[in-house]
């Protein structure tokens, strides 16, 4: 956590948003498929770089939930809403591999929100938890029936871009990322009607699918 403390204020500098990472965010927004209306849980939402895009989607009349455990991170978040005029953004500081689900779900209702959300997402974020099934519980645990679930993470990249590993690899270290852990495994194994995305030679891999109606 240190780490996100001391980088909050250059993170969207530094993150290589442009040339690499956005183009597995703009995936996951393509396949999410969000209403207006819905919620949505960010988890590790960092400085909000997906607000744009999940605000968009939700309207006004929707609610985006981040949770984060850098405080840092999210006075970044906090400043993006406020900068764009998204009244409907909640933020709660909490470590995302151990989240009480009725904690958090009072702490959204107290906050204007609703106890369980419509859609849940993880971007760049699990594969930096050490404990993430953790954290996919919680995405699980904080849904609804139905409720449609995303993962963003990294792998390293493939076939012909595979002379990149090594850059990537690097990237993922220094970001404290582990680059083998793939958790978007559990969103194939938990969800139905799972669909897929890949970017930059595979090593932004995406996983979009749906909570089956009785869990
Ligand atoms: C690489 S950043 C990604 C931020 C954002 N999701 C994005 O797409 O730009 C990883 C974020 O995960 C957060 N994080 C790491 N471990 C966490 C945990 N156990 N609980 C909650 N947040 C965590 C960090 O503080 C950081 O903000």
């Amino acid at each position: 956590m240190a780490k996100y403390n001391r980088i909050a204020p250059l993170y969207d500098l530094l993150s290589a948003e442009h040339p690499v990472y956005g183009a597995g965010r703009r995936g996951l927004a393509r396949l999410l498929d969000l209403q207006s209306g819905d919620q949505v849980l960010d988890i590790g939402c960092g400085t909000g770089l997906n607000f744009p895009w999940l605000s968009e989607r939700v309207t006004s009349t929707g609610t985006v939930i981040g949770i984060d455990r850098s405080a840092t991170m999210l006075a970044q978040a906090r400043r993006r809403a406020q900068r764009n005029g998204w009244t409907n953004v909640i933020l709660i500081q909490a470590d995302a591999t151990g989240l009480e689900p009725a904690d958090i779900s009072a702490r959204t209702i107290s906050a204007g929100g609703r106890a369980l959300s419509d859609a849940a997402l993880a971007t760049y974020s699990l594969s930096l938890m050490g404990a993430w099934p953790c954290a996919w519980q919680s995405m699980w645990n904080l849904t609804t029936p139905r409720a449609r679930l995303g993962i963003l993470d990294m792998q390293k990249p493939h076939g012909a871009a595979a002379v990149f590993s090594p850059l990537a690899q690097l990237a993922c270290r220094l970001g404290g990322s582990d680059i083998n852990a793939h958790p978007w495994t559990a969103l194939e194994r938990d969800c139905a009607e799972v669909n897929s995305a890949s970017a930059r030679g595979g090593h932004l891999q995406v996983r979009v699918g749906s909570k089956p109606p009785a869990t």
